[in-house]
């Protein structure tokens, strides 16, 4: 039970006072790593098996042994139970980098071992902002064009979240080349009469689970979603706009850089997505 924090470091489980990551960290100074973020309604792991296979997917597009990914999903109901988090909702954070080496570029030697490094923390949900909905910023997209790999490399994606704070938004989204990409930290979603319609996969944006949950709800729900590039000069044509995310789920937009969407509240298509979400986590 929880005084101190504990988290997953070197293959068990330590205090997070303890924990200690060599300054030649290959995270540290490359940013030579990969990540993901898993949620868990009251000890249900969202997606699991998805956030696994997108985490080893991440590894090989990096050139790093899948195997560094071996027995996480086992590992994180235990990670839950020893910070008192198994009935609560949290989010499991894990990375995985290079390994620690002396500083240079080419790969260290074969046998450096990865680190693996996970925690978990306490997550309120944002129900507030999920009724009313965000305001977004357009930025542009200066990343790099390996965009699908979930890397921690994230430094334009935080400087584009901070812009979108200091305007007084909830998220920044992405134009490359006139064609809106995703979010800071989500995929964006437009509907034009009445398709949800989002960027295909491809190098250009992460391949997000919350996503692929969402177009499944639509096939089944009969809401028409499709995946085509949309343009940023197109947006004004959307009637509503949603970004998704492991921790913002459904999150209605209902302005972007100061212009309404639709009405300027949440579209009922996004809530209709929204309600169907909630039940596949809280099933009754
Ligand atoms: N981010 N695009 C980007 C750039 C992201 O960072 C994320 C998630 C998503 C949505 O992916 P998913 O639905 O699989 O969570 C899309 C996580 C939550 C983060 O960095 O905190």
């Amino acid at each position: 039970m929880p005084g101190e924090e504990s988290v997953y470091l070197g293959g068990g489980f330590i205090p997070r006072g303890k924990a200690a990551i060599s300054p030649l960290d290959r995270g540290f100074i490359f940013a030579d790593g990969v990540y993901e973020v898993i949620r868990s309604y009251g000890g249900l792991l969202f997606e699991l098996d998805a956030h696994i296979e997108r985490l080893r997917r991440s590894l090989r597009e990096i050139r790093m042994e899948q195997g560094a990914a071996d027995g996480l999903g086992e590992m994180f109901p235990e990670l839950l139970e020893r910070n008192g988090l198994s009935g609560s909702e949290a989010l499991i954070y894990v990375q995985i980098t290079r390994g620690a080496a002396p500083r240079a570029h080419l790969f260290p030697a074969a046998g450096t071992a990865p680190t693996v490094y996970a925690h978990a923390v306490q997550f309120d949900p944002p129900f507030e902002l999920r009724d009313r909905g965000i305001p977004v910023i357009l930025v542009p997209d200066t990343r790099w064009s390996r965009c699908d790999i979930k890397s921690i490399a994230l430094l334009p994606n935080v400087l584009a979240r901070q812009m979108a704070e200091d305007a007084g938004a909830g998220e920044a989204v992405f134009v490359r080349n006139g064609t809106v990409t995703e979010g800071s930290a989500s995929t964006f979603c437009a509907v034009f009469s009445g398709t949800v319609v989002t960027h295909p996969e491809s190098n250009l944006l992460l391949p997000g689970i919350t996503k692929k949950v969402v177009f499944d709800i639509c096939a089944r729900a009969g809401i028409p979603a499709a995946e085509r590039p949309v343009r940023e000069d197109e947006l004004y044509r959307a009637s509503e706009m949603m970004v998704l995310s492991t921790s913002r789920e459904v999150m209605p937009v209902v302005s972007v850089d100061g212009m309404k969407v639709g009405d300027g509240t949440p579209g009922h298509i996004t809530k209709k997505i929204q309600a169907a979400f909630h039940t596949i986590n809280h099933p009754a």
